[in-house]
């Protein structure tokens, strides 16, 4: 199962990835974490992981990767990938699409490309998750990165923004038949019951509080090794999905 997680800049988007990688990883699966954030640096801290060199290299760097991309033919097995661009441990592994180094060196639509396109390529087996990190914000919906994963989490903090975020997300992805998932992050109860009057319901999976832990383990770029209320909710929704898509059909 390939699972986008998209939202608002600072929602938690990051956060989420990691615990719910780390959450899939221990219950045996194999899950490939892809961060596809051309700014943020530290994703592989949250994991307990070293930081992968930039997988854009893999075709030649930024400046040659439209044209490169346009041409992958390749399909991909999560074993096939190239050891030099993973940094891994146990059943978690991490890649870094790209990022932006240098003042003046051009927008981040070849990175959000290769995304786009690996999203694609990548062939899961059964026992294997991708969960793709974004970027803040819809850019990459626009760019239709989200073409080809099989669900889009949306993690929704309390703030109007984010709620309408959520929304447009929703409204974007229906256009392409994707279904779509909301985790509230940094609540309390009073604001999870707001966030669950102002979105719609049906959607939402579970929440995570505002935790003291998170907060500070992100500032000391700490690994997240803890578990947190919500995590194996999402954990087991996520499951259970991936269970019925999977299931014979009755003749
Ligand atoms: N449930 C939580 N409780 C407390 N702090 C949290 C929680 N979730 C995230 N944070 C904190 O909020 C900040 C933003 O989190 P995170 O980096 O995961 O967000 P993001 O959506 O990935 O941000 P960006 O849009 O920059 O990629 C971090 O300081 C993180 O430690
Ligand atoms: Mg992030």
């Amino acid at each position: 199962m390939k699972v986008v997680v998209a939202g608002k800049g600072g929602c938690g988007k990051s956060t989420v990835s990691t615990l719910l990688a780390k959450a899939l990883a221990k219950r045996g699966s194999k899950v490939l974490v892809i961060d596809t954030d051309e700014s943020n640096l530290g994703l592989h801290k949250h994991l307990g992981l070293t930081r992968p060199e930039d997988f854009m290299n893999y075709f030649g760097g930024k400046k040659v990767l439209f044209e490169r991309v346009k041409a992958i033919q390749k399909r991909w097995g999560m074993d096939e990938l190239p050891p030099e661009y993973l940094a891994e441990k146990g059943n978690l592994k991490l890649m870094a699409m790209g990022k932006i180094y240098d003042f003046g060196e051009g927008c981040a639509c070849p990175i959000n490309a290769l995304s786009s396109r690996f999203l694609e390529i990548l062939e899961l087996k059964d026992d294997e998750f991708l969960i793709a990190d974004t970027d803040a914000g819809i850019e990459h919906l626009g760019r239709g990165v989200e073409r080809g994963c099989d669900l889009i989490l949306v993690v929704v903090d309390p703030s109007q923004e984010s709620i309408g975020l959520a929304n447009r997300i929703a409204a974007m992805a229906k256009s392409i038949d994707k279904p779509v998932y909301y985790i509230l992050n940094k609540t309390d109860s009073k604001t999870e019951a707001l966030l669950l009057e102002a979105l719609d319901g049906s959607r939402v999976i579970a929440a995570v509080p505002q935790d003291e832990r998170i907060l500070q383990y992100g500032l000391e770029g700490r690994e997240l090794a803890f578990n947190v209320e919500g995590i194996e909710e999402l954990t087991d929704f996520l499951c259970g999905l991936k269970n019925q898509a999977e299931a014979p059909v009755d003749s």
